[in-house]
């Protein structure tokens, strides 16, 4: 098989995750750093970061990234570049989920999630294309959710429309980057095992709900297929649903 068609290894590649400090991010950096990949994770308080695997570590560069402040995706990509020279992958993972019933929900919750959910994932895609564009493999990996391909009566409606328009970006970053080899996928896991909906009614029972590892190997099997194998969306649902 010729190079361009066997999958990516991992060795050398750099990978810009944004949540790493628990839940999903968490387990992501995990499977990313046994894999091989060079990391650099992006959290909000580098100083509390407890990851049991992570000691001192030439591969891991550790920043501080917090998804409200505007100038924070400049600055933890200019110091990844700085730091590795290079960039393979973005995973944007950062997110939170705030209650918003429809009639009487709060805007400010509203507010919030756009900041996190869109905004901060497109600031982060602004901020690292060029590289991911010199990379010629360059790979995007936005966590979206089932929540951003159908709409449930018992659903924050704010999640829902910022996981709905985080799909839209997903697919404009498709267009943005093709021609120069990045690839762009909105990965859609139904319920999963963290704090995110630890406390939520009407959610798949916690027993069913996928392991936060099993989204990392989705991400980690997203991140190596080549150029030719484009993955736009891939849902991971805990149940049967109508056409998901
Ligand atoms: N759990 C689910 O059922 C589920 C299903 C589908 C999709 N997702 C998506 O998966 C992603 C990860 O969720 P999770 O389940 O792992 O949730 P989680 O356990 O609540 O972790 C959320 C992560 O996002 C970070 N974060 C939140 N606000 C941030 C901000 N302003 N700036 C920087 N980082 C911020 C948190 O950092 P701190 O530790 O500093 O708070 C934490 O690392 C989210 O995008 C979520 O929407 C989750």
């Amino acid at each position: 098989m010729s190079e361009v068609h066997a999958n990516i290894p991992p060795q050398g590649r750099v990978v810009m995750l944004s949540g790493a400090s628990r839940g999903i991010g968490a387990a992501v950096a995990q499977r990313l750093h046994e894999e091989g990949y060079v990391l650099s994770l992006g959290v909000r308080r580098p100083a509390a970061l407890d990851l049991p695997w992570l000691r001192d570590d030439a591969r891991v560069l550790v920043c501080e990234y917090d998804a409200c402040e505007r100038a924070a995706a400049a600055r933890w990509t200019a110091a990844t570049l700085e730091r590795f020279g290079r960039l393979d992958a973005l995973v944007n993972n950062a997110g939170t989920l705030l209650p918003m019933p429809f009639a009487s929900g709060d805007e400010s919750a509203l507010d919030t999630m756009w900041e996190v959910n869109v905004k901060a994932p497109l600031r982060l895609l602004r901020a690292t294309l060029n590289a991911l564009r010199a990379s010629g493999r360059g790979r995007v990996v936005n966590i979206a959710s089932t929540d951003g391909k159908r709409f449930r009566p018992t659903d924050s409606i704010g999640y829902t429309m910022t996981k709905h328009a985080l799909m839209a970006l997903t697919h404009a970053a498709r267009f943005e980057g093709y021609a120069d080899g990045v690839r762009a996928t909105a990965l859609c896991p139904g319920a999963v095992d963290t704090e995110l909906i630890a406390n939520l009614a009407g959610v798949t029972p916690r027993a069913e709900r996928l392991q936060p590892d099993t989204v990392a190997q989705a991400v980690a099997f997203l991140l190596c297929l080549p150029n030719n194998a484009v993955v736009a969306e891939l849902v991971l649902n805990t149940r049967l649903e109508s056409m998901l």
